[in-house]
């Protein structure tokens, strides 16, 4: 596995493959690499001929009270995972070479990222944007795969690419979670083993409201109210925002009428955790 720090090299390398006819395919992260992104990574090695694994914590989309600072890092770790993986190619760029000094220029989706994570976290999305087109502008991916468990970032990067017509189609794979159900995420190792069990919080929510939407329940108030009061049941947890919306424009919906996704974002202590389901109508009767 080829191991590639500087844009310019990275560049170079896109391009010598793309004179060869190869089908390339990114997988964007910020490290500290768990199963859910080993499927990411598994997934592309199937649909493409060169794999790309970029590790960058991107400081524009951190914001200053943010974790940039203890966000966990273990490069070595991570490059034995990728090669175990089957990547080509770790690209590993620095935040000077990313954002050299004078740099100006930002990536501002509007409404689709202006609620739910955009809310809590302002200038989040555009951080995520900016880095994304930059990543996707020098490796010249034909795909771009990322995981659901960030909804929003995936419709955002989504309606990014389609209105600034970059030639890469973006997919978005199932969450992976423990066998208990968490959610796979590099912050998962903030927690201490109490809080740990209290972030299951989350999934048991999820849980619960799929199987209100299995009995017949449909409106946002039913959903929300019974997602409200599961969390607030959890010593140590705190409500970020909890939002039935549709999955194409996460619009706020006031019932589920076909498919709607249920998303949530909720504080464990200090550490912010996030999770989403699709729930689709049932057909057998109505609350
Ligand atoms: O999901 C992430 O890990 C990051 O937001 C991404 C897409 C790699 C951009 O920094």
């Amino acid at each position: 596995m080829e191991i590639i720090s500087d844009p310019h090299d990275m560049q170079g390398r896109a391009r010598q493959w793309r004179g060869q006819g190869l089908k390339v395919v990114l997988v964007p992260t910020m490290g500290f690499f768990h199963q859910g992104h080993v499927s990411l990574m598994e997934y592309g090695k199937t649909i493409g001929e060169r794999l790309v694994v970029s590790l960058f914590v991107n400081p524009a989309q951190f914001g200053p009270q943010e974790d940039l600072g203890r966000y966990p890092r273990d490069l070595d770790r991570d490059a034995r995972l990728a090669r175990d993986a089957g990547v080509d190619c770790l690209y590993t760029p620095e935040p000077g070479g990313m954002y050299p000094p004078g740099y100006q220029t930002f990536v501002e989706v509007e409404s689709l990222a202006d609620g739910l994570c955009g809310a809590s976290r302002p200038g989040h999305f555009r951080g995520v944007a900016t880095v994304v087109l930059k990543l996707l502008n020098q490796v010249s991916p034909q795909v771009a795969v990322f995981g659901e468990k960030d909804y929003q970032q995936l419709m955002v990067v989504k309606q990014m690419v389609a209105d600034l017509n970059v030639p890469t189609e973006i997919v978005g794979r199932p969450i992976v979670r423990e066998p208990d159900g968490l959610a796979m995420s590099s912050r998962n190792t903030y927690l201490s083993p109490e809080e740990r069990a209290a972030a299951l919080c989350l999934y048991r929510a999820l849980l619960a409201v799929r199987e209100l939407v299995a009995t017949g329940a449909k409106s946002r108030e039913h959903i929300l109210a019974a997602v409200r009061q599961l969390i607030s049941a959890t010593p140590g947890s705190r409500i970020d925002y909890v939002s039935l919306v549709d999955p194409a424009t996460l619009q706020e919906v006031e019932a589920i009428q076909g498919e709607a996704r249920l998303l949530l974002a909720v504080w464990i202590n200090n550490t912010r955790l996030i999770d989403n389901t699709l729930l689709s109508e049932s057909r057998l009767c109505c609350v």
